[in-house]
């Protein structure tokens, strides 16, 4: 199977009552841990690149990484995915660079100078048979270089998205419901502690969901932010060198209740990159004579691949619906 627009996923998730998994890749071992859990489990995928990443790696290498993943997994449906777009320009070199879908983020402009710039993006998509994702609303968090503070985010108004998504012609819309990207999502002062000491953040905004889907019949939703920065891996990089107190994440029962409801995509970064450090540093605690990267990156490639499984099979429900 060719690399795939979001379309047929998004309508098979939205009808059934599940999410496809939207994971960043930035290296050869990230995507195969992805694409093989998903292989293994028959998950469709979505495969996203942030502006960073192709700083990193290289606009060619990621594709042509995702062009292999797809060679070795014909049976499942891959999308190959911009995430976070800028601006127009970045859009287009990713529509004409192989893309299948492209997101346009202009949400921290006005809303008027939001839905020119995602129609610009829109038609130019649709023309080269892309399909574009928008956002409406400010998450908190860190995005490449634009840095969100908590104060500054503000949930999606729901009342505005049927006007954006009719004069946009957007294919989804990212929304803010309190999810918040990277792995120190709330402060400690906005959270309450259980009685293992562990930050428990504020759930939810379940009733701005439940209003933009009611105003948007069948239109596939998403949700950015969305790792829940499990604590083994917090442990394992605390336990081993690190220093990373009180990352906390999204309750995972909460993100299966999204997926449950118009939420056809949900964003996971922060998690693979805490699989992957925290494997590493272990490693390299446990065995300070190596210094064979394959040695590391097999156990952390390996950790990637069972984390995306748990959550294609736990978290996201869509094990077994390639
Ligand atoms: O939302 C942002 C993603 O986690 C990508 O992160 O910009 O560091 O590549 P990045
Ligand atoms: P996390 O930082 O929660 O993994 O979010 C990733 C994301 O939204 C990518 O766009
Ligand atoms: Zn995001």
């Amino acid at each position: 199977m060719a690399l795939v627009t979001t379309t047929e996923m998004f309508r098979k998730a939205y009808d059934g009552g599940y999410a496809i998994g939207a994971f960043n890749v930035n290296n050869m071992e990230i995507v195969q841990g992805i694409t093989e859990a998903c292989r293994e489990e028959k998950a469709p995928v979505i495969l996203q690149v942030s502006k960073g990443a192709r700083a990193y790696a290289n606009h060619t290498y990621l594709v042509k990484l995702v062009e292999a993943a797809v060679a070795e997994c014909p049976e499942i449906p891959i999308a190959l995915h911009l995430d976070h777009g800028p601006d127009f320009e970045t859009c287009k070199a990713c529509i004409d660079g192989g893309f299948t879908s492209v997101m346009i983020d202009a949400s921290s402009k006005p809303f008027a100078e939001n839905i020119e710039i995602t129609k610009k993006v829109v038609e130019y998509a649709h023309d080269h048979g892309v399909v574009v994702e928008a956002e409406l609303g400010t998450l908190a968090g860190i995005e490449d270089d634009v840095k969100v503070a908590a104060h500054a985010a503000s949930y999606t108004r729901p009342e505005e998205v049927e006007e954006f998504v009719t004069k946009t012609g957007c294919d989804s819309l990212a929304i803010a419901i309190g999810t918040s990207h990277g792995a120190y999502k709330f402060t400690a002062a906005q959270c309450t502690r259980n009685e293992q000491g562990i930050l428990v953040p504020p759930p939810l905004r379940f009733d701005v969901l439940e209003e933009v889907s009611r105003r948007l019949p069948g239109f596939p939703i998403v949700l950015h932010g969305s790792s829940s920065v499990p604590q083994n891996y917090v442990k394992m990089i605390n336990d081993n060198g690190g220093k990373m107190p009180d990352a906390v994440g999204i309750p995972e029962e909460q993100l299966r209740h999204a997926a449950e409801l118009s939420v056809c995509k949900i964003n996971i970064d922060s998690d693979l990159r805490l699989a992957m450090t925290g494997t590493i540093r272990q490693f390299f605690n446990e065995h300070p004579d190596k210094f064979d990267p394959r040695e590391y990156l097999k156990p952390a490639r390996a950790n990637i691949k069972e984390l995306v499984r748990h959550k294609l099979v736990d978290v996201l429900g869509c094990a077994g619906k390639a």
